[in-house]
């Protein structure tokens, strides 16, 4: 199985490789650092006695992911996993030279555009699509035509929310179109994510509550690997079981309508699903 996993430089996205790569399954290590890259495909390589692949592209471009979409397609006649880990947490409203705002570009436009150009690849592998989402989705209220928040308050917490919202819909407009999409939330995990959040420094000093990235990472090595990941195409996990959505991370309208502005916002044709959920 060959897994390309985003978000691989660090936290969750490194621990999931590192698991995946120790159960015998090869690995594309997606980052924007070339040096942290390597780093963690050097643990791996120690760890698991297999050398992993890296791929480089800095997700506030859409012009290096699809260089790096170009690029896994050149590189892997199959697909089986596509791990759409990469995210951000920013505190502050920063706009990418492509004018989207940061955490909406990074967490949601890039991972769909570059869902879009592997999709072929990852259905003729009979492959997934596994997002790292969050419980933030579930405070989520994006609009899809004004996804930067840019007529409306932006605030650092309500606009990740959104991105994190958009993941859960896309994964659901994705298994509409007959692919096994499935979602996840983490839990609340020691890594270097959202550095400059007071919010997330409280969360960290809750004794108990925060849990090490390789426990983080089971749940997206579960979907990877199980049926769960198949059978349960468009739900959204926490805890590692299917957990209740509310209808704002579901909506099949919103979903589709969010699909449409997204596929126009990242320069890609819209697909209608060919075959509706029952
Ligand atoms: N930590 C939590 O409590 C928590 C809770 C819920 C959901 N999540 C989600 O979990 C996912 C992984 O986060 P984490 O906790 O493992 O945090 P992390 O340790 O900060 O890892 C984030 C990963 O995303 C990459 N990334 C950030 N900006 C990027 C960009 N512009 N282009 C390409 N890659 C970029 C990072 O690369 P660099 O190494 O180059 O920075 C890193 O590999 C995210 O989607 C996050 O939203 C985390």
């Amino acid at each position: 199985m060959i897994a390309v996993i985003t978000g691989a430089s660090a936290g969750i996205g490194a621990a999931a490789a590192e698991r995946l790569a120790r159960d015998g399954h090869e690995v594309v290590l997606v980052g924007r650092a070339r040096a942290r890259l390597d780093a963690v495909a050097e643990r791996i390589a120690h760890a698991s006695g297999r050398h992993p692949a890296v791929a480089t592209a800095d997700f506030t471009s859409f012009e290096e992911v699809t260089r790096l979409a170009a690029d896994l397609l050149d590189r892997y006649e199959r697909i089986d996993v596509l791990a759409n880990n990469a995210g951000v947490m920013c505190t502050k409203k920063r706009m990418t030279a492509d004018g989207h705002e940061t955490m909406m570009q990074v967490n949601h436009l890039s991972p769909f555009l570059l869902t879009s150009l592997l999709l072929d690849r990852v259905k003729a592998s009979e492959g997934r699509v596994v997002t790292t989402a969050s419980g933030a989705a579930r405070s989520g209220r994006l609009d899809p035509a004004d996804l930067d928040r840019s007529r409306r308050r932006w605030m650092a917490w309500l606009q990740y929310c959104d991105t994190k919202q958009a993941n859960t819909l896309i994964t659901a407009a994705l298994a509409r179109r007959g692919v096994a999409a499935t979602c996840f939330h983490p839990g609340v995990v020691r890594t270097a994510f959202a550095p400059g959040s007071l919010y997330m420094k409280l969360l960290m000093a809750v004794p108990g509550l925060a849990i090490p990235p390789e426990q983080a990472a089971r749940p997206l090595v579960h979907l990877a690997t199980t049926i769960d990941g198949t059978r349960h195409a468009g739900r959204y996990f926490a805890g590692g079981v299917p957990a209740p959505a509310t209808r704002l991370m579901t909506d099949p309208g919103l979903a589709e309508t969010l699909w449409e502005a997204t596929a126009a916002l990242t320069g890609l044709s819209t697909e209608k699903p060919s075959r509706e959920e029952s």
